[in-house]
């Protein structure tokens, strides 16, 4: 699997050392407050998993899920919400997270249909926020590294469904992309 990979971004070591910061910060802002947090699965799985165990908290955990991407390497814009019942938000203090903020059309929708719930706060966290212009403007609150406009997989991220156990987070070679299309 790691042959896949055209360079390797952020090893576990890296990636760790990153949750513990932003594990830190949120347990501080949220240190007097009881914290909910939702999980766009299934890209945040890995992400949730290691991020969550690092904030000493009452916390409460929920997942949504939703699909944008169609198998291909392009977001078409158009937000399914597969799950029919949303989590109960009311009057909680909300946190999103997710793998990645890339055209912002996902956290966008959820971040609006949440929203609708009455939280009492909301806040989104992504691990990775990619450096392009987005068709819709999103406010991560917490992001855990920046990069450029590359196709990454790995540490939960998928391309077709496959990559997400990859234990880095690393640039898919780009010819396995344009031949499964
Ligand atoms: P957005 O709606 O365009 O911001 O895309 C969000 C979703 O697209 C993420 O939650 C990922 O599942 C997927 N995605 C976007 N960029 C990448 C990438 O580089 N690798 C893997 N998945 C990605
Ligand atoms: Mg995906």
């Amino acid at each position: 699997m790691q042959a896949d990979l055209e360079r390797i971004l952020f090893d576990e070591a890296a990636i760790l050392r990153r949750l513990d910061e932003i594990a830190a910060q949120i347990s501080n802002d949220y240190r007097d407050r009881e914290l909910t947090v939702i999980a766009v699965l299934n890209g945040s799985l890995v992400f949730m998993s290691d991020l969550m165990r690092r904030i000493p908290l009452p916390l409460r955990l929920d997942c949504l899920s939703v699909a944008s991407y169609h198998g291909r390497a392009e977001t078409t814009g158009e937000v399914i919400f597969k799950q029919v019942a949303l989590p109960d938000v009311v009057d909680r203090h909300i946190l999103i997270l997710d793998d990645i903020l890339d055209s912002g059309q996902t956290l966008a929708a959820i971040r609006e249909k949440l929203e609708t719930a009455q939280p009492r706060s909301i806040r989104v966290c992504v691990l990775l926020q990619k450096k392009k212009e987005r068709a819709r403007p999103v406010d991560a609150d917490y992001v855990g590294f920046e990069i450029e406009d590359e196709f990454v997989v790995g540490y939960g991220l998928d391309f077709m469904e496959r990559y997400r156990n990859l234990p880095c987070i690393g640039v898919l070679r780009k010819e396995l992309i344009t031949q499964s299309n």
